[in-house]
């Protein structure tokens, strides 16, 4: 293709990890900035008192719970990079939340989204200079997303802002959009009946790609809610009533298979491996404060370390879009962004 922008780095398989940045796409990934800060302005200045500005996507939360992250004592050497290292014990925060911009009962399909912030990550080179000591994983429960790069997501983005009357024609027009919706999004009675993807690749240090993958560790019990408009919170209330329930983090390695690394619409087939566990606990769930707190966190896949670069060009739109919308919200509800601190760094080797 023609004047394509290269980044390549040959991994120990001798297979390319290359990004190819496409001409036009620096200002697309604004354009889906500037779509996304004009939305939450004109719903922040369409409310009445008291006002607040939510997230541009995701703006439901299902619940902001403490956890714990301790990574594998038995980790595989090719994957101790960054934040895998062996036997690490990491204090984190991990946000459920509804896809949507629009807080909506949760009997109406969606995309569900599991965000997970480890502080107290050591003071390493960093993807990007926004959070200091936080890296974060976002996932959805879905195995890709139903466009692939931004282009298609600057599209169906401004045609989902401009309502009924435009993301109509939108899908009729893209198909292949509407029939990965239709799969994608589901209305659960808990938050765990489907895996959870990255759908989007990041780096493993300079010779792997990987997707991250969670999902429940085997052996507990799911608890569900009956039906009603917050069953999904009312779900995640009774399961950490039973007490700690612990999530599997997994890598999902691309090896030297030529799955695209620019191509967020393709499912990954290649084997996931658990490298760390993720124990959600009850204290503090639910309150009024725990949820302020979720509300005024950033999770942002450039709060990374470097070794875990994001990837592929949703990852280089979203380094541009996450901050900028952050910003905007934590203005308008007279905030200063900020970074959640670990009470301890309680890294263990
Ligand atoms: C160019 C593509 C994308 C755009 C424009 C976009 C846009 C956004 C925006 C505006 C937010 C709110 C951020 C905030 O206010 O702090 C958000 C949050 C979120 N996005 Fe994306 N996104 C994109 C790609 C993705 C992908 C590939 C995933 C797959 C995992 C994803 C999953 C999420 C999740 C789970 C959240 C909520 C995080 C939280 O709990 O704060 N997004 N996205």
């Amino acid at each position: 293709m023609p004047h394509l922008q290269s980044l390549t780095v040959m991994n120990a398989l001798s297979v390319p990890i290359r990004e190819d940045v496409p001409p036009g796409e620096g200002e697309e990934a604004r354009g889906l900035a500037d779509l996304h800060a004009g939305k939450i302005r004109k719903d922040f200045e369409q409310q009445p008192e008291p006002r607040h500005a939510r997230r541009g996507f995701h703006g439901k939360s299902n619940g902001i719970v403490r956890a714990t992250v301790r990574i594998a004592a038995d980790l595989a050497p090719s994957f101790g990079r960054g934040v895998f290292v062996p036997g690490a014990v990491y204090p984190a925060w991990v946000r459920f939340s509804n896809g949507a911009f629009a807080v909506k009962p949760d009997g109406k399909r969606d995309v569900h989204g599991l965000a997970i912030k480890l502080l107290g990550v050591p003071d390493e080179p960093r993807a990007a200079q926004f959070e200091r000591h936080s890296q974060d994983f976002i996932l959805i429960d879905a195995p890709a997303l139903m466009i692939g790069n931004v282009k298609q997501a600057l599209a169906f983005d401004s045609a989902m802002v401009r309502g009924l009357a435009a993301i109509i024609p939108h899908l009729v027009s893209n198909l292949r959009e509407l029939w990965w919706i239709l799969r994608m999004t589901s209305a659960p009675r808990q938050l765990f009946e489907r895996e959870y993807n990255s759908v989007v690749p990041f780096a493993l240090g300079a010779d792997e790609t990987v997707r991250y993958v969670v999902r429940p560790a085997p052996g507990q019990t799911l608890r569900e809610a009956p039906k009603a408009a917050d069953n999904l919170r009312a779900s995640l209330r009774a399961q950490l009533e039973q007490g700690d329930f612990v999530l599997e983090l997994c890598l999902q390695p691309r090896g030297n298979s030529n799955l695209p690394i620019e191509d967020a619409r393709v499912p990954w087939n290649t084997a996931v491996h658990r490298v760390a566990t993720i124990t959600l606990h009850a204290e503090g769930f639910g309150t009024a404060e725990q949820e302020q707190l979720g509300d005024r966190m950033s999770f942002n896949p450039w709060n990374a370390l470097e070794v875990h670069r994001p990837l592929g060009g949703l990852n280089r739109a979203r380094r541009v879009v996450y901050r900028m919308v952050y910003e905007l919200r934590s203005r308008l509800n007279g905030q200063e962004p900020f970074e959640p601190r670990a009470p301890e760094q309680s890294r263990q080797q």
